[in-house]
C-alpha cells in the first residue's frame, strides 16, 4: 500500500505538475528558453517617447541637458523659450500619423520574426495609459492614445512577429528612485510603487513575449525584485511558456544572469557564444533615436547591415536592429529602405538563417565568408554567407571538407557550381559569369553546400 502510494504520487507529480521557479537564478536559469526565440534570428528595436520630440542629439537629450551638456544647452537657448522645460516638449509629442498597421507591415516586410517596442525609457514616460503614471504618459497627454496597445494589436492581428517590450527599471529624475538611491537601496519605493506595479501591467495587459529589461545598474536584484518578478513571470504570468527575458536585472547580472544575455550595446562577439546572445544594434551608427541632424553617413548600408547579422547568427546570436520613428509617428524613409533592403536579402537566403544552428566553424580563414548549418531529413546542409565577392573567378573556403557527393549552390541563383577539393584542406569554388539579372544580391551571397564530411 505505501509503495504504491509512493508511485502514485511520483507518477501525477511528474504528470501534471509543471515545474515551478524560484525567484534564484539557479532556479530561473534552468529554464530552456523557448525555441522560437532562438530560431527566429532578427527583431526590430523601437525607441520612440518624449526624447522623439527634440529629435536632437540622443534618447539621453533630457539626462545630458540637466548635466550640462554643451551642445544641448546651445540647442536649447537658439530654439526655444526660457524656461522651456523637458516635460514641455511631451504636448509636442502627438503621433499624428501613427498607422500601427503600415508599422506592422514595415517590421513583417523586413524578415524580422519579433518587434522590441520602447515602452517607457529612462525618462519615465510611459508609452501606455499606465495606471501607474498620473500625467507623464502617452494617453493623458501628447498623443492621448495607447501607442504600446494599438502596435500589440496590429503586430498579432497582422504579421507572424512576436511582440515584445522594453522597459527601463530606473527614471533619471523620479523623486521616488532618488530617495531610494539616497538611502543606499535599503528602502524600495520606487519598485514598489513604480517600476514593478508597471512591468505586471504590461505583461498582464499587453502579454509581450519578450521583455528587454534596461537600466538597472545602479542597484543590485534585490532592490528591484526582479528575480520574483521573473519567477512569476515563468510560472503564473499569461505568457508563462513563451516568453524570454534578457540580462539586465540588476548590478552585475549583465552577461552574466537572466534569460539570454546582451552583455553590451551592439554586442558582436564574432566567436561561438556557449549560451544565447542578442546583439542590440542601431541602423543610425551611434544613437537609437531619430535624430533631425542625421545625415546619410550616419546610417548603416545594408550591406554593414547584413554583415553585421551574418557574423552574429553565426556564432549563435540573435540581432535586434534598432530604428527610431519620429514624434509624429512614421519611420523616416532611410529607416524604411534598410528594412526593406534587409526584408528583400532574406527572402532570398532565409534557408540559412530561420533556425539554422552554428556550424563547426563560424568565420572561414581564407574567406570573408560566415557559416549556418541545418539539419534536413535528406542531411545536414552548411551555408556559407559571402561577405566580399572575389576578384578572381573562384572562391577557395578553406573550412569545409568535400564528399564524393558534395554539391553547391547558390540560395536564389538556379544551377549547380562546379568545384575541386583542395589539399590540406578546403574546396576551390569556380565562379560562372553571373549576369547583373541573375546575380541574387549585391550585398552578400550564400552558398549552399551538401553532405559535406565535416
Ligand atoms: C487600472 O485602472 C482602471 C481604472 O482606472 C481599472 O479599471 C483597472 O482595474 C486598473 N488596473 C489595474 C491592473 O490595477
Ligand atoms: C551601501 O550598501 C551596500 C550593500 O548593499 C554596502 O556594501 C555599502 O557599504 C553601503 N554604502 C553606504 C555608503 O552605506
Ligand atoms: C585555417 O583552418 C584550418 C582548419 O579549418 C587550419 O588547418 C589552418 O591551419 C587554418 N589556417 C590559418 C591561417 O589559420
Ligand atoms: C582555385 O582555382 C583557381 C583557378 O583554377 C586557381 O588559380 C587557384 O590557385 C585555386 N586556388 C586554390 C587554393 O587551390
Amino acid at each position: 500500500m505505501a509503495i504504491y502510494s509512493l508511485f502514485l504520487l511520483l507518477f501525477c507529480t511528474n504528470l501534471s505538475v509543471a515545474k515551478r521557479y524560484e525567484p534564484t537564478w539557479e532556479s530561473l536559469e534552468s529554464r530552456p528558453l523557448p525555441s522560437w526565440f532562438d530560431e527566429a534570428k532578427l527583431g526590430i528595436f523601437i525607441h520612440w517617447g518624449v526624447f522623439s520630440v527634440p529629435s536632437y542629439s540622443a534618447v539621453w537629450f533630457w539626462n545630458y541637458w540637466e548635466n550640462g551638456h554643451k551642445d544641448i544647452n546651445n540647442f536649447m537657448k537658439r530654439n526655444y523659450r526660457p524656461g522651456y522645460t523637458y516635460a514641455d516638449f511631451a504636448a509636442d509629442f502627438k503621433t499624428e500619423f501613427y498607422d500601427p498597421k503600415r508599422w506592422a507591415a514595415i517590421l513583417q516586410a523586413s524578415g524580422a520574426k519579433y518587434v522590441v517596442l520602447v515602452s517607457k525609457h529612462h525618462e519615465g514616460f510611459t508609452n501606455w495609459p499606465s495606471n501607474y503614471s498620473w500625467n507623464w504618459n502617452s494617453y493623458d497627454t501628447g498623443p492621448h492614445r495607447d501607442l504600446v496597445g494599438e502596435l500589440a494589436t496590429a503586430v498579432r492581428e497582422t504579421t507572424d512577429l512576436r511582440f515584445g517590450l522594453y522597459h527601463s527599471l530606473f527614471e533619471w529624475f523620479n523623486p521616488l528612485f532618488l530617495k531610494d538611491k539616497e538611502n543606499n537601496f535599503t528602502t524600495q519605493d520606487f519598485v514598489k510603487m513604480k517600476s514593478m506595479p508597471e512591468l505586471y501591467e504590461l505583461v498582464n495587459r499587453y502579454k509581450p513575449e519578450v521583455i528587454w529589461s534596461d537600466g538597472s545598474g545602479q542597484a543590485p536584484d534585490s532592490y528591484w525584485m526582479s528575480k520574483e518578478f521573473i519567477a512569476w513571470l515563468y510560472n503564473d504570468s499569461p505568457v508563462k511558456d513563451t516568453v524570454v527575458v534578457n540580462d539586465r536585472w540588476g548590478r552585475g547580472d549583465i552577461c552574466r544572469h537572466g534569460g539570454y544575455l546582451t552583455c553590451n550595446d551592439r554586442y558582436n562577439p564574432k566567436a561561438l557564444q556557449n549560451r544565447k546572445f542578442e546583439n542590440p544594434m542601431t541602423i543610425d551608427k551611434n544613437h537609437w533615436g531619430f535624430r533631425r541632424e542625421a545625415n546619410i553617413e550616419d546610417f548603416y548600408t545594408s550591406r554593414e547591415l547584413i554583415s553585421t547579422f551574418a557574423q552574429t547568427v553565426s556564432c549563435g546570436g540573435n540581432m535586434l536592429m534598432n530604428v527610431g520613428p519620429t514624434s509624429y509617428g512614421t519611420f523616416q524613409p532611410i529607416y524604411e529602405e534598410r528594412l526593406l533592403q534587409f526584408g528583400k536579402w532574406m527572402k532570398i537566403n532565409e534557408e540559412a538563417i530561420y533556425s539554422s544552428k552554428p556550424w563547426t566553424t563560424q568565420k572561414d580563414n581564407a574567406t570573408n565568408a560566415w557559416y549556418t548549418m541545418k539539419k534536413t531529413t535528406s542531411g545536414t546542409n552548411v551555408y556559407a554567407i559571402l561577405l566580399d565577392w572575389p576578384d578572381k573567378n573562384y572562391l577557395y573556403l578553406n573550412a569545409p571538407v568535400a564528399s564524393s557527393s558534395t554539391s553547391i549552390t547558390m540560395l536564389g541563383y538556379s544551377g549547380y557550381f562546379s568545384y575541386s577539393i583542395v589539399q590540406p584542406s578546403g574546396i576551390n569554388i569556380t565562379l560562372p559569369v553571373i549576369s547583373f539579372s541573375k546575380i541574387p544580391s549585391t550585398d552578400a551571397w550564400v552558398f549552399k553546400l551538401t553532405d559535406l564530411k565535416n
